[in-house]
């Protein structure tokens, strides 16, 4: 394939994707979104491995590292469930940090041109930032997979004058930059780069062991944002346009994703990335069991009853719902419930569930119509006049501490008010907190009332109830 050809190829790609971040703005649209991006990829894919940049020699170790990465990639997606996708998502990213370092150690050792001059020291500036991005990308993500997958404590862990120890890594990581810079030759370039990179793996591993359960949503969009960035690190240094616009894209897209995060949480972004909220998280959480008082428990039929005398129901999704898979009951039970002339919509919270749109994949899998399903800012004014809000497996995104309790880790986060509504109904197995590790007082209030066990078999009960 000629240069020119590709040139063609990558535009069109890069068109495809920015149709893709468009469609995947909204429900409605977001499977025509994939479908661009599939389109995209493989447009990308084959006009690079068929473009110039790629010799014959070279072509069959790329086919078989294609043929490796599809199968690999197939299987993980077919057996990962649904509420596993951020710590894949996570993974992933990872893998684009660990891309990014490769590369640039690749091409610092064996660049496809020579430069020299002023080209020279912008294409080592290119490798060392790129490998840094990369090495922070790299392990960041394989934290944050730990924490998200429950083999590592979401709790935050804080090194003593951890600020400190961040200024003096950043004073090491630019006084090797410039050392690298100096370098005569390879050999002499490799210290300062191996330095450089080792501090980036533990810089990525403190920033995110640093970061309290409650805004990991925060940490998981960033990460997003940083493998965007070392994509286009990548792309700079290989000189691959293609690259830089798609790591752009990413980077910029991921960092609005952020920015929309911390709003949700009502978080400073510098705040999060340096660490240490939640960590009074310990404390809350070690006065589990603090919040003494009587729940009032309910049954299904009573669930019921009080969902067919509702003019107005509100129904909160949450990660629970996710693990029980109980959204296609849940939206058999609102069709029966506006087929009777009940006002029934849904609320979401940004961060209900473990990764950005979570509740709003499972309800349209669902097909719960789109109508129905509203933004926090959207509805939080509704539940005075909800008959019964009615809460599946969430459980932090409707903690009213985040408004009573002023030193707990959620302080301020802002939740769904669901305990304005004339009842609420809290839909869980146990007692037991939600990813934040904070105590819950709505399920003590005296309006709320406690639907014990799996989501969707209670769920199931309540539908056959309501039948009946
Ligand atoms: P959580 O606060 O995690 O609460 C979920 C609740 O679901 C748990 O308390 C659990 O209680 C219940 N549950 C689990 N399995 C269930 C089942 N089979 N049936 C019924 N209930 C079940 O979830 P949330 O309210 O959605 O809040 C999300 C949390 O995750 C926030 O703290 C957020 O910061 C964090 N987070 C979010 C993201 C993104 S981007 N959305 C990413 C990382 C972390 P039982 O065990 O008693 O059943």
């Amino acid at each position: 394939m000629s240069a020119n050809l590709t040139s063609v190829a990558y535009i069109g790609a890069i068109i495809l994707f920015i149709l893709s971040l468009g469609g995947l703005s909204h429900p409605e649209s977001a499977r025509r979104g994939n479908l661009y991006g599939i389109v995209g990829m493989i447009l990308a894919v084959v006009a690079t491995v068929l473009g110039p940049q790629v010799t014959a020699a070279g072509l069959p170790w790329i086919v078989v590292a294609l043929a490796i990465g599809a199968v690999v990639g197939l299987y993980a997606a077919k057996k990962v469930k649904m509420t596993q996708m951020p710590e894949l998502v996570a993974l992933m990213h990872s893998l684009v940090g660990l891309a990014a370092c490769l590369v640039g150690f690749a091409s610092y050792i064996d660049p496809a041109q020579a430069f020299s001059g002023a080209e020279k020291a912008l294409h080592e500036l290119e490798i060392y930032v790129g490998i840094y991005i990369g090495a922070v990308t790299f392990s960041g993500s394989l934290v944050a997979f730990g924490k998200l997958s429950g083999k590592l404590s979401g709790k935050p862990v804080l090194l003593p004058a951890r600020h400190w120890i961040n200024g003096i890594a950043a004073v090491v990581v630019i006084y090797y930059g410039y050392a690298f810079l100096q370098a005569e030759n390879i050999a002499a370039g490799m210290t300062p780069l191996a330095v450089m990179t080792v501090i980036g793996l533990l810089f990525g591993i403190h920033m995110v062991m640093a970061i309290g359960g409650a805004d990991m949503p925060v940490v998981v969009s960033m990460l997003n944002s940083y493998s965007g960035w070392a994509a286009a690190a990548t792309g700079f240094m290989l000189g691959n346009d293609l690259l830089i616009v798609v790591g752009a894209l990413v980077g910029s897209s991921g960092a609005i994703l952020s920015y929309i995060m911390c709003r949700a949480m009502n978080r400073r972004f510098l705040a999060v990335i340096a660490g240490g909220f939640g960590t009074e998280g310990g404390k809350a959480a070690a006065a589990a069991g603090g919040l003494a008082g009587e729940v009032n428990p309910i049954s299904a039929q009573e669930t019921a009853e009080l969902l067919r005398e509702a003019k107005k129901v509100i129904i909160v999704p949450g990660y629970g719902m996710a693990v029980a898979q109980a959204q296609h009951v849940v939206s058999e039970i609102s069709r029966l419930l506006r087929d009777k002339g009940v006002d029934v919509r849904f609320a979401i919270h940004p961060v209900a569930g473990r990764m950005p749109g979570h509740m709003n994949v499972l309800l349209a899998e669902a097909k719960v119509p789109y109508d129905i399903v509203f933004e926090m800012e959207e509805i939080n004014d509704e539940f005075p006049e909800a008959d019964v809000a009615l809460i599946i497996g969430a459980n932090d995104i409707v903690n009213p501490a985040a408004q009573e309790v002023p030193d707990s880790p959620i302080a301020g986060m802002p939740v769904l008010e669901v305990w304005k509504a004339k009842t609420s109904i809290v839909m869980k197995r146990s007692m037991a907190s939600g990813y934040a590790g904070v105590d819950n007082p709505l399920f003590y209030k005296d309006n709320n009332r406690m639907l014990f066990g799996d989501a969707k078999k209670t769920l199931e009960e309540v539908l056959a109830a309501l039948k009946s």
